[in-house]
């Protein structure tokens, strides 16, 4: 296809006003510290959602600010897809809550599931339905409340999450702005790696799985670890090749927000200089599908992300799934 097809027209996040720092780990009787946490993953703090705050209410939030800033009403919207790895209900999709709560009543809505590269993958998604005349205007968010899966008695998972929601308009490009080039892969035989072992159609729900806990997050760090550095890498390679770009030729790059050691493992394999990739991990934790909206969102409010600036945005998460995309403003 002839790109660009589909522009971002706005962006928008939301994160849960009560932020968590490391410190308050050791009062759930965890043992860890600031220091281990900062040392190993960059993160000194995370939002978490309140009581009232769900998927529904935080990427609606974050989709009105886009939309606002995209000069589009929710009468607007052809499509709407929502990636997210902790859903409010396992049936229906979190994306017709969305719609409902949105009033977007021309829409289809759906969800995508491909964990922390889900937003990536609902904007090639969204593109492709774009390209082939299924859609003028997309909704694509990307939502998380990470705090309600982790294991708060586990604190190799638990230090590691946080909450929150970013979003995008696609409109049609007018050719001189929009995505460039778009990359995106799974390895369906590494999912045990990470991945909740029960609560679903073929672990379902009963008194040994809430005994047992095995509803929560279980994640292998060293091994993710080694194939995120490994899959972002490949990524930022292939997105940099479909437009025909280097590492040179971009001016910001927004990696999902995982730990900061794969972010600078992966700028450097990509040729970019640290000034030029923008972290919030930080201050959010990893929000999974939500950690890519809301960093472009701060980077765009903040002036790092200027009309005609290059963006590289590159995710990987479980399943395994990475994914990679550059977009020119
Ligand atoms: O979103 C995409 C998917 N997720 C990721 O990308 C995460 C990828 N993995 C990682 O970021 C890192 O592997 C972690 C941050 C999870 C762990 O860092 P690490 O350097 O790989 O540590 P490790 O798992 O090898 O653990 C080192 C030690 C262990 O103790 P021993 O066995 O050496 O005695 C752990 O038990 O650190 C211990 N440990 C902790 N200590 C204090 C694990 N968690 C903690 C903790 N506080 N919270």
């Amino acid at each position: 296809m002839n790109r660009p097809i589909a522009h971002l027209a706005g962006v928008g996040s939301f994160a849960p006003s009560r932020v968590m720092r490391n410190e308050e780990f050791a009062a759930l009787g965890l043992d860890t510290n600031d220091e281990w946490i900062v040392q190993r993953t960059g993160i000194r703090e995370r939002h978490v959602a309140g009581p009232g705050e769900t998927n529904k209410t935080m990427s609606a939030a974050a989709a009105r600010v886009a939309m606002s800033r995209a000069g589009i009403t929710p009468g607007d919207i052809d499509v709407i897809v929502l990636g997210t790895a902790s859903p409010d209900r396992l049936l229906p999709s979190t994306a017709v809550d969305l719609q409902a709560e949105l009033g977007a009543s021309r829409a289809a809505a759906f969800d995508v599931m491909a964990a922390c590269s889900s937003w990536l993958y609902g904007l090639i998604v969204a593109e492709g339905l774009m390209a082939a005349g299924g859609a003028q205007t997309a909704l694509v968010v990307g939502t998380e409340k990470l705090t309600s899966i982790v294991d708060w008695q586990d604190r190799s998972t638990c230090v590691l999450f946080g909450d929150g929601a970013g979003a995008a308009v696609l409109k049609r490009s007018d050719g001189s702005k929009g995505i460039l080039s778009t990359f995106m892969r799974s390895d369906g035989t590494l999912a045990e790696l990470l991945y909740r072992p029960s609560g679903g159609a073929a672990h379902p729900f009963n008194q040994q799985v809430l005994d047992d806990r095995s509803f929560y997050v279980k994640m292998e760090g060293r091994e993710v670890f080694k194939h995120a550095v490994r899959s972002m890498s490949e990524a930022t390679d292939r997105a940099l090749d479909g437009a025909r770009l280097t590492g040179a030729d971009i001016d910001l790059m927004i990696p999902h927000q995982a730990n900061i050691r794969i972010i600078e493992a992966t700028a450097k394999h990509a040729n970019v200089s640290m000034d030029k990739v923008y972290v919030n991990v930080d201050r959010y934790g990893n929000t999974s599908s939500a950690s890519i909206g809301l960093a472009l969102d701060e980077a765009m409010a903040s002036g790092r992300v200027k009309p005609g600036s290059t963006v590289l945005l590159v995710a990987f998460g479980a399943g395994f799934t990475w994914a990679s995309l550059i977009v020119r403003f």
